[in-house]
């Protein structure tokens, strides 16, 4: 095993990602390379300087009115094990419906971009639902590189247990936000690739958000690429609001959790049992917000940061958007970000989309 730093000095112009805090990223990225095996190799990459630290992003995030506090610092190592049992509530149809479709469809997904090699895929976690494109396209091509790029260290183990399972598969880890990763991607790889988003993770940004995103996706993709999102779509509400607050209280955990984590990493002081998990799919923004409600007025201190935090009884502290989508609004934000739509797969109820683009 051996390491190695790379400073890589990333090209592209500032951009807004930040749904709560609108920062400006200038972007100059350092990442090193760890040799695990000759199949696999983890890049770890610091982010962009000029981008927020935790500990900026939470002392903003929890001074402004409303409070918020960004989805990505969800996934700390414990919040992306409640993920993956949110996965497996009954509830959220998300992750099962998405496999299911491309349980269907990934031989044919596999076909049509027979003559890529290298398939990249932004917010990987556990690589679960990748099984069914990597399986295929192995089949078809006998070999390919998968690149995941992930904020969490769950890559490391998901990666592993990847090639135990298929021969044929070299992996390039990448831990980063989707961004940076995107930049490194694009210094790496010079054949066709597929970029996959999955898990309607692109539904955490507002339109505006998302469409930058799109766009920063797809001015790193040549005529020969593809892009495969998956994209929840609007349906019944009581079946949104159960799965975002389950009945056996994962999602509320994972909620939760976000407080453990400044408890943990920022010398907080938050007494957990004096918030509670809030979830409710609001029509006017066609998505489902969570909050973390204050069940008391209530003072929290942040050693680090030294920060007080003053909360009334009831007032919330907005952790996520969870957006879901009509046709309409996908083709949108596709040709905003110089994509169209080839070929669409969907589940028999129509709950969720997979959209195949191009540039
Ligand atoms: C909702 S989970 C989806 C996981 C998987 N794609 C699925 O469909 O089950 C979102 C994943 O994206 C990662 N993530 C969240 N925000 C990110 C960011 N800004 N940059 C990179 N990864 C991010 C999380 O660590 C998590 O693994």
């Amino acid at each position: 095993m051996f390491l190695k730093t790379i400073i890589i000095n990333l090209k592209k112009p500032p951009t807004i990602l930040n749904q709560f805090l609108k920062e400006t990223v200038n972007i100059s990225s350092v990442y090193s390379e760890e040799v695990i095996n000759e199949r696999l190799s983890v890049l770890r990459v610091e982010n962009g300087n000029g981008k927020n630290t935790f500990a900026e992003d939470v002392s903003l995030g929890l001074t402004s009115f409303p409070k918020g506090l960004h989805p990505k610092y969800f996934y700390d190592s414990p919040g992306s094990e409640l993920f993956e049992q949110i996965c497996k509530t009954p509830e959220y149809y998300v992750t099962r419906t998405e496999a299911s479709i491309l349980e269907r469809y990934s031989e044919e997904i596999a076909q049509l971009n027979c003559d890529k090699k290298n398939i990249v895929e932004l917010g990987s976690g556990s690589s679960i639902k990748t099984k069914y494109i990597l399986g295929s396209f192995i089949r078809n091509s006998g070999s390919i590189t998968y690149m995941p790029v992930d904020v969490s260290d769950i890559i490391v183990q998901s990666s592993k247990k990847l090639l135990d399972e298929f021969e044929g598969l070299s992996i390039k880890g990448i831990i980063s936000e989707y961004e940076e990763g995107l930049e490194v991607i694009n210094e790496l790889i010079d054949s066709p690739k597929m970029i996959l988003f999955l898990g309607s993770s692109i539904g955490n940004f507002t339109q505006y958000e998302a469409s930058e995103l799109l766009a920063c996706i797809s001015s790193i993709m040549n005529e020969n690429d593809s892009f495969l999102i998956g994209f929840d779509l609007v349906k019944d509400i009581d079946v949104l609001n159960a799965a975002y607050d389950d009945s056996a209280g994962v999602t509320a955990k994972f909620n939760i959790n976000i407080l453990s984590r400044i408890n943990k990493e920022l010398g907080g002081n938050f007494d957990l049992s004096k918030f509670k998990h809030k979830a409710f799919f609001n029509t006017d923004f066609s998505r489902v917000e969570m909050h973390l409600e204050s069940t008391k007025e209530q003072l929290v201190y942040m050693r680090d940061i030294d920060e007080s935090i003053h909360f009334e009884e009831g007032e919330t502290i907005h952790t996520e958007n969870s957006y879901k989508f009509t046709d309409e609004m996908i083709s949108e934000l596709a040709s905003f970000a110089d994509l169209t739509v080839n070929k669409t797969w969907k589940d028999p109820e129509n709950y969720f989309g997979l959209y195949l683009m191009k540039k």
